[in-house]
This record gives structure tokens, C-alpha cells and sequence, in this order.
């Protein structure tokens, strides 16, 4: 903690423990003190935890259906602390939790990767409320919608809550359903992690805005930021429910897809007909069933309605992206065109889109090389913008300083893949050619390029036998001499990559043969149109 005083917050503050938690508890913390979690007023207890499981309620007997705790690592409080400090990721406080429940936990926890760590419980107090990006005028309080709710009709609010952009299929079955029920609508387009198709949550608001032109003029868009639950989809169901109904929801229409196993465990067929009150769900879902496209009337419309065989299903997923990545029109059958173009623009084709290619391999490995060549290769036939962050070069200046221990190996290929990755936010193409010997520092980088663009892993997979014989800049040698210590492949491990896109070794091919390999790879994904060789 700074010793500076905290501007406008308590004193005693400055005495806390203090914390950032990771995106998906920000975001959780967030819906806590916003009141989207209504009634809970923090993070779950033990015994909260066990009347859910058993009952579907609190330890008090208030219905609520999925755990909300947090976890932190074992050094972020001391046993017996009374106060946690939960700060953003720039540190500034966000709000404080009241320790009264303390656990140790190892290996399972239920909010977060598996870690040795406390589990803490307690009550919440927001000190402020946490930075907004993009539509923050849409990011509203559940008290100030349902309040909006409240004074501009009546009736039923018929919620939809998304990671997806809406197409034509449940446009459609809103509109319907609105219709039936007279009911208004409420889109909650989730905006903690990522979202199907276009990725980015900004990209995603954008998409749902543009459906509700083809929807009532009532309709109502609030960004919310509940983080993808693990335990299944019916967890996931009953958070989205919870939500939505802290906004004002009156029903929730789900996507028989969204939830399978409920499906099968709650009579589906009555699902069909109406709404369906499941155990733990504070307001009823609606299945709109089955709907395709009938060709014949031009319009989306309840399967048993078309003549069978006549019907149109969906695109899937991986129909829908091939579309886009091959930048090919979307099907005006399929969704409006306003909602096409908000997809064409978070997900441009991949001729155009950012692109980080990465060489991880052994020092000697000829990774330095390949990657000039493909710099090179790509300069001279294609119309992108290059950057080549190669692994001595990087060490120069981005990271400068760095040791090769562990953790600044790690600090090297993040830094690495945080500056190829706004590179390919901005759709250039960059190639990182550093050993980056760890398999979680890499993935990091996938993670962070593949939320900007698209990521490709080259393993420069050169025998250790052939770099060494190589050894160029005679570092082996001074390794095997003991003179460098932790020298990658002598004294210090390479963790080989189990999801490489390609794999190249240099002691099997030539140099022009290494780079056509890359470039043929571009070729066949998309990413280039020829290799112009
Ligand atoms: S990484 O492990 O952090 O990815 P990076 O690619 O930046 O490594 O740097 C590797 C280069 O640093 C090697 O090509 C080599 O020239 C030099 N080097 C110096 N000491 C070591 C060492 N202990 N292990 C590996 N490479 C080293």
C-alpha cells in the first residue's frame, strides 16, 4: 500500500490488507455492490454455501441459487485479518470486505482456478463504484432500471441476457413473445469475459443496439457484467436469472441450447407452452421451442409451423465465423444487416485482421532467422504492416534489465506479447521470436492477442543437439562450462508446446523452405491471399 493518505476514504484504510482482484471477482464484486445480487450483501459463508447446495436457499431460508465467493491467494491476508481492501487494477479502492469467515482451501475452490489460498466471507462496502469503458451511459444501477421500469408501463418484462449477438431467429422469437405477453423487453448483453463471435464487449453492446432496431421501441439495453460461471449451465441459467430479475425482469427467455440439463431435468415439453419455474430460479424461463427459417413465407416462425423438410436451421458457430473470417456477406435470412455490419467490424476477415505470430524454440534454433525472412517474405508481397519483435532485440530496450530467471522470463514474453497484441488490435501483423520457454507465459500471450486479433504458434522445434552444434554466439559452450547459468535446454527447462499451429525444424529444411511453410499456413487460414512466391 502507498503511504500516501487516501483522498475522501477512512484512515484506517491505509492499515488494510489490500487486493486487486482478477476480472471475472471484479466483475462479481461489482453486481455485489450494485445490488444485482440482491439479497446478498457479500461474499457467501460456509453455511450459506450448504443450505444452497441442499436447499437452494441462504442459511437463513431466502431463496438464492448460486455461490458467490471469493477466493484469494494465501499471502493476501494474514490468519485472523478483519478487513480486506479489494482495489481495481490501476489500485485504486473500490470497496471493503468485512472478514468474518476465513477458510483455508487447497486445489477446489468455486470461483476461480484451482489455488491454495482462503476462501473469505463476508459483507461488502463499495467505496466507489469501479471505471467504466465504452457505454458507461448504459451501464445502470438494477434499482435505477427497475425504477425506469416501474414508471414508464406496466405489465410483463421479458428478459434476454446474452453473450451473443441477437440474429433474425430470437429477434423474432422476442417479438412474439412481446407480442403474447404483452410484455416489454430487456436485453442484457453480458460484458465481463468474452463474448461468442465478436469477442470484445464494447463489440457486443454494439451488435444487441443494432438488433433493437428491428425490435419495440421500448425495448430496454443495460450492459452487464456477470462473469461466465463454472459449475456448469445451469449455474450459468440461474445467474442469468438473478440478474436479470434484479433489473426488473419478470421472466427470462432462454435458447434451449443455453441450458440442456435443466432442460432435460424440468418437463421441456411444458416449456413450450409457457413459462416454467424451476427450484432457485426467482423468476420463471421461457423456451420459445424450435423456430427455423421458412423460405417459402420469408420469415423465422415455430418449427411446426413450416412444411417439414422446407424449414431453414441457423448457421452454427463455426458457419457464421467462416463467413466472416473469409469476409464473405452474411445472409439477410440469417440477421439484419445492421447487426451484419457490427459483426464485420469486430471480426473483420482475416486478410485484414491483426495477427501475432509467434516463434517460440531453443536459442540456435533458427527462430531469428525464419522470422526476418517472413517479415521480409511479407513486406515485399502483401499490403500489411509488419513488426518483428525479435527475442535479443526485445532484451535491448522493452526489456532491458531483465534477468533470465523465471519470473523475468515471464515479465519478457508478456511485455513481448502486450506490444504484439496492440499491434494486432490495430490490424498489423506482428512476429514475436523470443525462446519463451513456458507454456503458461505463452498462453498468456494467445489470450491477450486472440482478445485483439488472431494468434498463431510457430515451435521452431530444432534438436538441442543441432542448436548446440550450431552455437553461433558460443553460448553453449559457455553453459556447458558453467560460465552462463539457467541457459535454456542446458540448465534450464524448454517446456515444448502441445498447441502449436506449426511446427519447423531447421536442421530438415531450408531457410526458404521454413518460411514458405509459414506462409503456406497463412495461405490455407485466410490470413494472406497468396504468398505471392
Ligand atoms: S526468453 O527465455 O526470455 O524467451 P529471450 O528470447 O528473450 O529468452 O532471450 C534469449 C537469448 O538470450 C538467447 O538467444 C541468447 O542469445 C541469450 N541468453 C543469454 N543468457 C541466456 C540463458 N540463460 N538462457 C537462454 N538464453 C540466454
Amino acid at each position: 500500500m502507498s503511504a500516501e493518505p487516501l483522498a475522501g476514504l477512512p484512515p484506517e484504510l491505509a492499515d488494510w490488507p489490500a487486493w486487486t482482484p482478477g476480472e471475472a471477482q471484479l466483475a462479481d464484486l461489482e453486481l455485489l455492490t450494485i445490488g444485482a445480487f440482491e439479497p446478498l450483501q457479500g461474499f457467501m459463508a460456509e453455511a450459506d454455501l450448504a443450505a444452497m447446495a441442499e436447499r437452494g436457499t441462504l442459511a437463513d431460508g431466502t431463496p438464492w441459487p448460486i455461490p458467490v465467493t471469493l477466493e484469494v491467494p494465501e499471502d493476501v491476508v494474514p490468519p485472523g485479518a478483519r478487513h480486506l481492501v479489494l482495489q481495481d487494477q490501476e489500485g485504486t479502492p473500490l470497496a471493503v470486505l468485512q472478514i468474518i469467515e476465513q477458510l483455508p482451501i487447497r486445489g477446489y475452490s468455486y470461483g476461480a482456478p484451482a489455488l491454495s489460498g482462503w476462501r473469505l466471507a463476508g459483507p461488502v462496502t463499495a467505496l466507489r463504484g469501479p471505471e467504466h469503458g465504452p457505454f458507461r451511459r448504459l451501464r445502470r444501477q438494477p434499482a435505477e432500471v427497475r425504477a425506469e421500469l416501474a414508471k414508464t408501463g406496466e405489465g410483463p418484462v421479458l428478459a434476454a441476457v446474452t453473450r451473443g449477438a441477437l440474429h433474425r431467429r430470437q429477434i423474432g422469437q422476442l417479438r412474439h413473445l412481446a407480442d403474447q405477453m404483452k410484455a416489454r423487453l430487456l436485453l442484457l448483453p453480458l460484458v465481463a469475459g468474452p463474448a461468442d463471435v465478436v469477442v470484445r464487449p464494447d463489440a457486443l453492446v454494439k451488435a444487441v443496439l443494432a438488433a433493437t432496431q428491428s425490435l419495440p421501441a421500448s425495448t430496454t439495453v443495460v450492459p452487464v457484467p456477470l462473469p461466465p460461471r463454472v459449475g456448469g449451465p445451469s449455474v450459468e441459467l440461474r445467474a442469468r436469472a438473478v440478474v436479470a430479475a434484479a433489473y426488473g425482469a419478470t421472466h427470462l427467455l432462454i435458447d434451449p441450447s443455453d441450458a440442456p440439463d435443466v432442460m432435460l431435468s424440468g418437463r421441456p415439453g411444458n416449456t413450450r407452452n409457457g413459462p416454467l419455474q424451476l427450484p432457485g430460479m426467482p423468476i420463471p424461463i421461457i423456451s420459445a421451442g424450435d423456430w427455423a427459417y421458412d423460405p417459402r413465407s420469408e420469415v423465422w416462425r415455430p418449427l411446426s409451423l413450416i412444411e417439414p423438410g422446407a424449414e431453414r436451421s441457423e448457421l452454427t458457430h463455426d458457419e457464421l465465423t467462416d463467413l466472416l473470417d473469409r469476409g464473405e456477406p452474411l445472409p439477410a435470412w440469417y440477421t439484419p444487416e445492421a447487426v451484419a455490419h457490427e459483426l464485420q467490424l469486430a471480426r473483420p476477415p482475416r486478410e485484414h485482421r491483426g495477427l501475432v505470430i509467434f516463434f517460440t524454440g531453443l536459442s540456435g534454433s533458427g527462430k531469428s532467422t525464419v522470422a526476418r525472412d517472413l517479415r521480409d517474405a511479407l513486406t515485399e508481397s502483401g499490403d500489411r504492416t509488419v513488426s518483428l519483435l525479435d527475442g535479443d532485440r526485445a532484451r535491448q530496450l522493452l526489456s532491458a534489465g531483465l534477468t533470465f530467471s523465471r519470473a523475468d522470463r515471464d515479465l519478457n514474453i508478456v511485455r513481448i506479447g502486450y506490444v504484439a497484441a496492440e499491434i494486432a488490435r490495430h490490424g498489423g501483423i506482428a512476429i514475436c521470436a523470443p525462446i519463451a520457454p513456458y507454456a503458461a507465459a505463452r498462453q498468456q500471450v494467445r489470450e491477450m492477442a486472440t482478445a485483439a486479433g488472431d494468434f498463431l504458434l510457430i515451435h521452431v522445434a530444432t534438436p538441442l543437439e543441432v542448436c548446440e552444434a550450431r552455437d553461433r554466439k558460443g553460448l553453449y559452450a559457455k553453459a556447458r562450462a558453467g560460465a552462463i547459468s539457467n541457459f535454456t535446454g542446458i540448465s534450464d527447462p524448454y517446456e515444448e508446446p502441445r498447441d502449436a499451429d506449426l511446427e519447423l525444424d531447421t536442421s530438415a529444411l531450408t531457410r526458404a523452405e521454413a518460411v514458405d511453410a509459414v506462409l503456406g499456413l497463412l495461405v490455407a487460414g485466410g490470413w494472406l491471399a497468396s504468398s505471392g512466391r
